[in-house]
């Protein structure tokens, strides 16, 4: 019996949530998949309902699960709270209990919807890449602190990394590779920052490791650059905390939409398996969000955590017809196609699963 945890969070998160979670009581039918759901509460809905964005309880009910599946947390009701109290706080301490250092963000062009990105045909049609971002430390885990003096208002955030930690991603990353087009594309800043510097060396004493797969090294500027003039050249690109939260938005786009980009957070234990957007506020509880990303995160937990590789693939697929359909919600719409709403397009792919 699969223990999957369930945090729908705030904003959209709930919404795009409850159609994941149809797909798998399709699963659950179609596949006999056994499994077994368990709520939590997380970010600014934990907040109004336990005081703290990643309360006590959440945390033991994680600890306890094989697979998360997140909405998404944040809103602009909790956006003055201080730090330790804001709804992004409880995913990053979420990232951070469940020690899930490697996050994957696969980034393909979906043809269906080539129609509607910014890019030309041409530039964006055999993109198919994985981003493998590390995900618990970096500047979002380093000291960080505030003060006043002589009435000026300081500020500092930490980049610290050690060699494990960057090992154990890079490992992840050029096994990733070694099942995939085989090359790697590691990015840093090594020509200003020292953990770049580390960074760099270890990758490089790591691809010893790995003879099938080919390497290279681009600087984050250009990488950034890169990205938008060729990004067919990609396979797995592995990089900092920072620099990619960065790059993988800027990827998204690149497969055509924020809401087609899934992602999975692996460590040691649960995976964590979330849509890459946010919470939306502004469309909330209107049947507008795209679920999608919701849905092919859930077939990345397929995947990942129950090496179930049949029912992701056809998951994907099935999402793959619903475009093809020509149904789309508000953020993949473009003239010729059909705008429907979030459950409509949940239904579509349950549909289409047979
Ligand atoms: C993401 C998000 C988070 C991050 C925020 C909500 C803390 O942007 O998952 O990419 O920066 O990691
Ligand atoms: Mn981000």
């Amino acid at each position: 019996m699969a223990k999957i945890v369930v945090l729908p969070g705030d904003g959209i998160g709930p919404e795009v949530v409850n159609q994941a979670l149809k797909v798998l009581a399709k699963i659950g039918e179609k596949y006999k998949f056994d499994y077994n759901l368990e709520f939590g509460k997380i970010g600014g809905s934990a907040v109004d309902a336990a005081g703290e964005p990643f309360p006590q309880e959440t945390q033991e009910t994680v600890l306890k699960s094989e697979a998360v599946l997140l909405g998404a947390v944040g809103g602009p009701k909790w956006d003055n709270l201080p730090r330790e109290k804001r709804p992004e706080k409880g995913l990053l301490e979420l990232r951070k209990t469940l020690g899930l250092f490697a996050n994957l963000r696969p980034v393909k062009c979906w043809p269906q919807l080539v129609e509607q990105s910014p890019f030309k045909e041409e530039i964006i049609k055999n993109v198919d890449l994985l981003m493998v971002r590390e995900l618990i430390g970096g500047a979002y885990f380093g000291k960080k602190g505030h003060k006043e003096e002589n009435d000026e208002l300081k500020a500092f955030d930490t980049i610290e990394y050690s060699q494990q930690e960057i090992s154990r991603i890079v490992q992840t990353a050029f096994q990733l590779a070694e099942k995939r087009r085989k090359h790697v594309t590691s990015v840093d800043k090594a020509n200003v920052l020292e953990t770049s510097r580390l960074w760099r060396r270890i990758v490089e004493e790591e691809a010893l490791k790995y003879p099938e797969v080919s390497l290279n090294h681009l600087y984050v500027d250009n990488c950034a650059m890169q990205l938008c003039l060729n990004p067919g050249q990609f396979d797995v690109i592995v990089t900092e905390n920072m620099f990619g939260d960065i790059l993988s938005d800027e990827s998204s786009i690149l497969g055509a939409s924020l809401g087609m980009l899934p992602s999975a957070s692996l460590g040691e234990g649960p995976g964590l398996y979330e849509p890459a957007h946010g919470s939306a506020p502004d469309i909330a509880g209107q049947n507008k969000a795209n679920p999608l990303a919701a849905i092919l995160s859930l077939a990345m937990m397929m995947r990942f955590s129950f090496d179930r590789q049949d029912i992701a693939d056809s998951v994907e697929q099935a999402v793959e017809r619903v475009l093809a359909a020509g149904l789309r919600t508000g953020d993949i719409w473009s003239e010729g196609t059909r705008l429907v709403g979030t459950e409509e397009i949940g239904d579509a792919v349950i549909n289409e699963m047979g």
